[in-house]
């Protein structure tokens, strides 16, 4: 893209804005060309081969796990991984006897949670114009900062990001949740950007989203720290005091009806940029299949006054802050 004026596919249409009021998600398919999209693959895999297995805590990421009692996620190497580029390893890649199993790049589920800054291809990704990065500038629709102002962001603020490799054969299933219970705003806002570096299919475990239940389904639960400013206590999921709804029209628990409906899987090509509502109940299944099913993803709140970010998130801001999408 050589333009630098703002053009229609900067941001979102009507219709795309409609579609993610409406079902709580959105896929644009093409959002990233396959050079940008080779370009992130590349860098993946660069960080995959900087992992020494020697020097690293040997940490999983038990996705089951989190949405139960976090006690498995809650050690100081993924407490402190808020501003750092860390390793998060797959339940299955060790046997009963905790050994592993897979060679380092084939174990690691997921690495976190600053990419969107120390990593430039990915922080690129953030530049809110293709002309405010001297360095390497994505080809892309859909900019984060045209998409959050079309949301209604007053201040977006990227909080975390990661790459989710969902190793194949032992790629862990992550069952119904809401991102909001991990990135927790009072009232919430997250929303989740969710770019496929290869193809996700039912096959290697995509994600499945249930339409409408942003609307519906308030966040009653929280993962938060069991010792605010303190470390290494680890996380506890408890009920959540504040609010369950984002503001505006159109939230509440009467809205659920007799018939919540079904998940629909959401097969997407690498390249498609997936919008997650933080209300929205999604999921996605297991790996079963030969591939890797390689996706980076993102998310922003609101960083406006009258929104609280509180200390008892398990994720806390570095010290510069949360990072702006607006210049
Ligand atoms: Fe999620």
């Amino acid at each position: 893209m050589s333009s630098t004026t703002p053009t229609a596919t900067d941001g979102l249409t009507p219709s795309q804005l409609a579609a993610f009021h409406r079902d709580g998600y959105l896929v644009i398919p093409d959002a990233l060309p396959p050079s940008t999209v080779s370009s992130l693959l590349a860098e993946v895999h660069r960080l995959l081969d900087t992992l020494d297995l020697s020097t690293h805590p040997m940490t999983r990421f038990l996705a089951g796990g989190d949405t139960g009692d976090g006690e498995h996620s809650g050690d100081d190497y993924f407490l402190t991984s808020g501003d750092k580029i860390r390793f998060f390893l797959e339940e299955d890649a060790f046997d009963a006897a905790g050994n592993l199993t897979k060679p380092a790049h084939r174990a690691v589920n997921k690495i976190g949670h600053y990419l969107h800054a120390l990593s430039p291809p990915f922080a690129a990704l953030l530049a809110a114009s293709p002309t405010t990065n001297d360095g390497y500038v994505p080809d892309m629709r859909a900019r984060p900062a045209a998409v959050a102002r079309d949301l209604g962001f007053a201040d977006p603020r990227c909080l975390q990001s990661m790459v989710i490799c969902k190793q194949p054969e032992i790629g862990g299933a992550v069952p119904p949740h809401q991102d909001s219970t991990f990135l927790y705003t009072d009232p919430p806002s997250a929303v989740g950007f969710w770019y496929a570096l290869e193809d996700a299919t039912r096959e290697n475990g995509c994600l499945s989203f249930l339409p409408g239940s942003h609307r519906w389904a308030g966040v009653e639960k929280r993962l938060v720290r069991r010792d605010p400013g303190g470390r290494g206590e680890g996380t506890v999921m408890v009920e959540n005091d504040g609010a369950r709804f984002p503001r505006g029209e159109g939230y509440g628990e009467e809205l659920k009806g007799e018939r919540p409906g079904e998940y629909v899987p959401a097969e997407v090509k690498a390249g498609s940029l997936v919008l997650i509502h933080g209300n929205l109940l999604h999921k996605s299944e297991k790996n079963l299949s030969q591939k890797t099913r390689i996706i980076y993803t993102f998310h922003i709140i609101e960083g406006a006054e009258g929104y609280k970010y509180d200390e008892r998130n398990w994720l806390q801001p570095p010290a510069e802050g949360f990072t702006r999408l607006y210049n």
